[in-house]
């Protein structure tokens, strides 16, 4: 059976912060039982007649068809809008195009740059905004990596996830957050000038304070893997940031998640994994790369058998679709 908590009916998403231990937990079991009834061939209609609008500003392969798919899936139907389609922000405020779109949708899905955007849609719109990805949060895609450490590790119950890399971007932010109601150990290892925001990180740590768990930073990515069961990077350039390539690969080389980095961990022959929300730069050549042939991993590391990259992808559709169900089902369960 497929369940859901009231207290999610209707709800927005702006980042992991507003929702409780409970509600993210219940979130990754209802993906694994939306996982396992696709996988039997069901297509329901728990999105019956629901239209979604998807408003991106940004580039996107796994959120964008994620979320096309996951609505479809489930009988409803979602429509793609860019900043070229509409005035957004341009002709017409963020406040006015939320109160026209909550008009004609039932929820909107927003990756863009401005958090405030994001949430002037949620306020103004009057239907479930969630956030696909903002400059300073990712919360779709944390509901995804912990559903792969869950599938892959049969429980979260004791496992550290280290975070090598840009601590301070949107993945980062939400990946702590999220680490922390979930009872999830989490240490970012990152250079001085790329440390976690001090706000972002308290809040965090208050949570894992309740929760008994541990948020450590460091600035010695082998010394801070340590121990760590899932090592976990993103880009060293988050989308908006371009002009700082330069410097960022300069002040990230040695956070590269190489196999001494994995092996850095004591656990390559227990209990180790890999995950990046993708896409990387591991063998994509491209003006930046061209020297050094892979950034943020080596190619060794993507392509072996500690990656799940692939596992955590696919699951952006299965949590996409629970957030979804659970907002927007008009049925308890089924
Ligand atoms: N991980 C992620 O959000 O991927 P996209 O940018 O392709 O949506
Ligand atoms: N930090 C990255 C995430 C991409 C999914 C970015 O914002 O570009």
């Amino acid at each position: 059976m497929l369940t859901w908590m009231d207290s999610l009916k209707g709800r927005s998403m702006m980042r992991l912060a507003s929702f409780t231990d409970e509600e993210m937990l219940n979130l990754i079991d209802l993906a694994a039982q939306l996982k396992a009834r696709r996988a039997a061939g069901v297509r329901g209609d728990l999105l019956h007649r629901k239209n979604i609008a998807l408003i991106f500003e940004k580039s996107s392969t796994r959120t964008r068809n994620s979320t096309l798919i996951a609505v479809r899936d489930e009988g409803g139907n979602g429509e793609y809008l860019t900043r070229p389609d509409i005035h957004f922000g341009k002709k017409e405020s963020v406040k006015d195009t939320a109160r026209v779109l909550g008009r004609i949708y039932d929820g909107i899905l927003f990756r863009g740059f401005k958090q405030s955007d994001c949430e002037a849609l949620a306020k103004y719109s009057g239907v479930p905004v969630w956030n696909g990805l903002t400059d300073d949060y990712h919360p779709t895609q944390i509901f995804a990596d912990l559903l792969t450490v869950r599938e892959t590790f049969g429980s979260l119950e004791g496992v550290t996830v280290a975070y090598v890399g840009d601590g301070r971007n949107n993945v980062a932010n939400s990946l702590m957050m999220g680490c922390a109601k979930c009872k999830v150990n989490y240490v970012c290892c990152c250079p001085k000038e790329l440390e976690p925001d001090p706000a972002v990180l308290a809040e965090a740590m208050e949570v894992a304070k309740r929760n008994g768990i541990t948020i450590k930073v460091f600035n010695d990515p082998k010394e801070g893997v340590k121990g760590a069961n899932v090592l976990y990077t993103d880009v060293w350039v988050s989308m908006g940031e371009e002009a700082k390539t330069a410097e960022r690969i300069k002040m990230l080389c040695p956070y590269q998640i190489n196999m001494d980095l994995m092996r850095a961990t004591g656990n390559i022959d227990g209990k180790l994994m890999f995950l990046h929300c993708l896409p990387a730069f591991h063998d994509y050549e491209t003006e930046v790369t061209k020297d050094c042939g892979a950034l943020e991993v080596t190619d060794e590391v993507f392509e072996s058998k500690y990656s799940k990259v692939f596992d955590e992808s696919e699951n952006r559709m299965h949590t996409i679709k629970a957030l979804l169900v659970s907002a927007l089902c008009d049925r308890k369960a089924i």
